[in-house]
């Protein structure tokens, strides 16, 4: 064998002794818990045989606490970039056969280096996260490790999309790198996250608590809004990610990929003109307005079990990706309160960011009343919303498909807060607010000077149909051009689409500034 032969063996050899991470044992318990390798799970991510990693070489520096004897070649994590469905991203998987996927020193200068790259070439990074946190033999390093992510996910905000998948333990500071990206996926009971875990909870507070109980998918998707998307089992969350990522652009200086689409344009839908109930009390489903209108009925629900008073979904208009937001009447009859604006404004900056359009779907009695909400700060939250409307440039289409009133009806995309093309069907009602409210306000007096209780009830009556036949219409609005046209139910997914055509080469800058100062 000649020396050069030699050598490539020897790389041959290392590369095999890479690739076995933490140990067969190790991948062996990993395995027993349901859960895949950090290799296994990059294999799934990209397209076949895409995948050219870096800093396989690396180890740790660390010598305290006999770890200058204990060292393994990636250190704990797998970087480098390949593609999904042939477009570049860069990934990072911590292996947490290595240390429990403890971070390092050099674990996470292979993650910010990934993050450099991507952000040089203007690249998605997805990072897979499964890991016991700090390594702790290495102290202050691997906190300044954890910062140096932290910034980068910070400058990276915005620029290039960034997803994070937790596919198992993520806990303490540790939360806040998938905190800062865009999307988390989590995978049920393989997953959880938390600031503090059941130990410390219990010592503190004397609460007892399961690390599913405190941190598990189910608890980030309904309850605290942290994970956007939940995933069955590890496969699901990837097949979720590279579907989400078919939604977005590479950067924000991009447009997303337009996909071939032979659904017609055209397409009436005869349903959404009976879709409304004559009673506006009665609830429907806003989902079937949706799926009647985009692309072959498919769109990508985000934050599905969180708020469900509001939907925010990716989809298409004629192979186009737009964000859809639309309140839900069957849910809190689609009323605007803190968790629905957190979690629409949240979304509709992620699609301004990324050039992605708006499509509005307006049905909204209005914020929801209460000490609950107000002691909690609706005004500042509903702000959120309101402001990430008015500062998105992006093209905005908003339909009013019955009730806009109120606050919300400003709230919602209107064309005061630069709205591009506003419809609305038939059947909206556009006013300060609804019929009973505003009569029990305007007739106060005449009210109290009504003795019986038949007489009140007539007055009411007919003061309410009078408040109806001038306000549940939108032709008051359309008066005034608040809405450029009124249009068939039908018709609608045509003239959206014909809407998005049109603002194609929208261009709307805001007034230059270092960074705005949003109702946090
Ligand atoms: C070094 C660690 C480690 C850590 C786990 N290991 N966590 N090594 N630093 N943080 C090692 C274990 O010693 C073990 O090594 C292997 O990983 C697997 O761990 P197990 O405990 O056997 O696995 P499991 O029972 O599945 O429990 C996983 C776990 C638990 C829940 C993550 O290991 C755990 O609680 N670890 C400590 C978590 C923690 O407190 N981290 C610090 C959080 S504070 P062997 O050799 O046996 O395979 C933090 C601050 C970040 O992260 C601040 C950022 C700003």
């Amino acid at each position: 064998m000649s020396i050069q032969e030699q050598k490539i063996k020897e790389l041959i050899e290392l590369r095999e002794k890479a690739k076995l991470g933490g140990g067969a044992r190790r991948i062996e318990s990993q395995h027993k818990k349901g859960k895949f390798t950090a290799r296994e799970r990059i294999e799934m991510l990209l397209d076949e045989g895409s995948f050219e990693e870096f800093d396989m070489f690396v180890t740790h520096r660390c010598t305290d606490f006999g770890l200058d004897k204990e060292t393994y070649l990636s250190d704990g994590v797998i970087t480098g970039y390949g593609t999904i469905d042939g477009r570049l991203v860069y990934v990072f998987s911590q292996d947490f056969t290595v240390f429990g996927g403890s971070l390092s020193e050099m674990f996470a200068a292979k993650i910010c280096k990934v993050m450099d790259m991507a952000m040089k070439v203007g690249a998605p990074v997805i990072g897979i996260n499964d890991s016991g946190g700090a390594r702790i033999q290495e102290g202050v390093t691997s906190l300044g490790g954890y910062a140096e992510i932290f910034e980068r996910n910070i400058l990276a905000s915005g620029v290039v999309p960034q997803i994070s998948a937790i596919f198992g333990p993520c806990a303490g500071g540790a939360v806040y790198s998938p905190a800062l990206t865009d999307f988390i996926v989590m995978s049920r009971n393989t997953s959880y996250m938390f600031v503090t875990g059941p130990k410390v909870v219990k010592t503190v507070t004397g609460e007892t608590v399961t690390s599913e109980e405190l941190g598990g998918a189910g608890v980030h998707s309904s309850k605290s809004g942290v994970a956007h998307f939940v995933a069955e089992n590890e496969e699901e969350g990837i097949m979720l990610i590279r579907k989400l990522l078919s939604y977005l652009p590479q950067n924000n200086l991009e447009e997303a990929p337009i996909m071939p689409c032979d659904d017609p344009i055209d397409r009436l839908e005869d349903s959404l003109n009976d879709i409304i109930p004559d009673n506006p009390s009665k609830p429907y489903d806003v989902k079937d307005v949706i799926t009647a209108i985009v692309d072959y009925g498919e769109f990508l629900e985000v934050q599905r079990d969180y708020a469900h008073n509001i939907i925010t979904c990716f989809a298409r208009f004629n192979g186009q990706s737009v964000g859809i937001v639309a309140n839900q009447p069957k849910y809190l009859a689609g009323v605007l309160d803190i968790n629905s604006s957190r979690k629409a404004a949240r979304f509709v900056r992620f699609c301004d960011s990324f050039n992605i359009p708006l499509v509005t779907l307006v049905d909204v009695p209005g914020f929801l009343p209460g000490t609950g909400q107000e002691y909690n700060g609706i005004i500042i939250h509903g702000a959120k919303l309101l402001y990430a409307y008015g500062e998105a440039t992006v093209p905005k289409i908003t339909i009013i498909l019955r009730k806009a009133y109120g606050g919300a009806y400003d709230v919602m995309s209107s064309k005061h807060l630069r709205g591009d093309i506003n419809y609305s069907w038939p059947t909206a009602e556009i006013a300060v607010m609804g019929p009973k409210g505003a009569i029990e306000i305007l007739y106060s007096k005449e009210l109290e000077t009504l003795e019986d209780q038949k007489a009140k009830d007539d007055f009411l009556l007919r003061k309410e149909e009078e408040y109806k036949n001038k306000f549940a219409n939108p032709y008051v609005a359309a008066k005034y051009g608040y809405i450029d046209d009124v249009i068939e139910p039908r018709n609608t997914r045509f003239r959206v689409i014909r809407a998005l055509q049109s603002l194609a080469t929208k261009k709307v800058v805001n007034p230059p500034k270092k960074h705005s100062n949003l109702p946090l």
